[in-house]
């Protein structure tokens, strides 16, 4: 259970929130590349932690993340025209440069200098891993940039796709704290998804009583869960959770990794971010195929939005048959749809006084008190943390143990990511 005061401290992100400064700190994945594609194409609507913007590529491929309103009449900028590395308010053609710069106003004349005093507010927008990423703090603290394992590796490893979600970002990020749902909630599909099924990890969800052990991580947590495996020994299951709303999650067999990011649209809307990458070869041509259809932990989405095809409006297609049956414990297609639907029912932002909480709500007792103490400690100037890449650089993993040995040290070594070395997984 949670106070609601300190529920109410940890679930806004907008302008001035405690933790809306604190992700202010952070690069932002904001964008996919494939949005922001070439020179002068379509400027795009973005909203992050509740302050809309416009996206847009100049005429020189350079990225601009602009204020959505034009300064004269508040008409959104969605409409400008992006000609002549500028865009173009089109209801009395005031243009703006990259960087917000007002650069024209037809009316006035150009000696007056008029259009200079006229700026928008911007922010950085930088191009890394197929990714465009943000920065919405102050420019004296900007961070150096991230250096998770799937900006850095080849673009023909990774696969990364994005879905609204319609539900706070926190409540979304703690079911990719909590492992232990896995024996329940995603229990049929693991044996029906292609990147899941077959492996050992499948199989040893049959326990349905893990135990976590959590240890503080330089940027995190380092969540290890262990199952009972054969006679004598553990299987354990070690997530990342990376300040401020990565979670990387153990893999299965020789599939690759996924990690995510719960990036807050507003308040009751956040984005999810799945990356899929290996860290030592190409995708297959199966594997993407599956992702793109909706298969491992990506969705199919309604064509020309991040809106996903099985959403609330139709009850997520829950198939009562295919769940009395055990094909879908819960009824509903898709790992990632089986998540967001439980997420979205509990509202567009849980009321945390009310649960009741268990042994494996650990992890997530300790993830939400690191946030609420980087929020309050950087109103005391103490810096948050997770901002060095170092800290970006670890794996999550699954293997098998005998009984008795500490999971952190006896496999310290697969936690690292380290170039051109595989991951550790059963
Ligand atoms: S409202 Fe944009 S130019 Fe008038
Ligand atoms: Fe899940």
């Amino acid at each position: 259970m949670m106070t609601r005061e300190h529920n109410e401290l940890i679930t806004p992100t907008g302008p001035g929130t405690p933790v809306g400064n604190l992700f202010r700190r952070y690069w932002i994945p904001a964008l996919l590349f494939e949005e922001l594609p070439e020179p002068e194409c379509p400027p795009v609507r973005v909203k992050l932690l509740s302050e809309r913007f416009i996206a847009f590529r100049d005429t020189q491929g350079r990225l601009g993340l602009i204020d959505e309103f034009c300064a004269h009449r508040g008409v959104s900028l969605w409409f400008g025209r992006n000609e002549e590395n500028g865009l173009r308010c089109p209801y009395h053609g005031w243009k703006y440069d990259y960087t917000g710069q007002c650069v024209d106003v037809p009316s006035e004349p150009e000696e007056s200098g008029f259009c200079r005093k006229i700026r928008l507010k911007s922010y950085p927008l930088v191009e890394s891993g197929g990714i465009l990423w943000a920065y919405m703090g102050p420019p004296q603290d900007q961070p150096p940039f991230p250096a998770f394992e799937w900006t850095t590796l080849p673009a023909t490893h990774c696969y990364t796709s994005k879905r609204w979600q319609e539900c706070n970002y926190l409540q979304a990020m703690e079911g990719g704290i909590d492992s232990s749902h896995v024996s329940f909630l995603h229990s049929g599909a693991l044996h029906t998804d292609p990147l899941h099924r077959g492996t050992k990890g499948a199989l040893y969800q049959r326990d349905r009583s893990p135990k976590f052990e959590v240890v503080q991580s330089a940027g995190g947590l380092c969540i290890g869960v262990r199952r009972n495996a054969e006679e004598g020994h553990y299987y354990w299951r070690v997530t990342q959770w990376i300040m401020p709303w990565y979670t990387m999650v153990p893999p299965y067999g020789d599939n690759a990794l996924n990690a995510h990011a719960w990036v807050p649209i507003d308040d009751e809307n956040c984005f999810t971010w799945t990356f899929t990458y290996h860290p030592t070869r190409a995708l297959s041509a199966l594997e993407l195929d599956t992702m793109r259809n909706g298969g491992g932990t990506h969705v199919k989405l309604i064509p020309g939005s991040f809106r996903p095809i099985i959403n609330k409006d139709n009850d997520y297609m829950i198939d009562r048959a295919a769940q009395k049956a055990g094909l879908t414990y819960s009824g509903v297609m898709g790992i990632a749809m089986q998540d967001a639907s439980v997420q979205e029912s509990m509202g567009p932002i849980q009321d945390r006084s009310k649960e009741n909480l268990v042994s494996t709500d650990n992890a997530i007792i300790m993830a939400r008190h690191r946030l609420r103490k980087a929020a309050l400690d950087l109103r005391k100037a103490i810096e948050p943390p997770a901002l060095d890449p170092a800290c970006h650089r670890v794996r999550p993993a699954s293997f098998v143990l005998p009984a008795g040995i500490p999971f952190d040290k006896a496999k310290s070594d697969a936690f690292e990511a380290k170039e051109g070395l595989a991951h550790t997984s059963i």
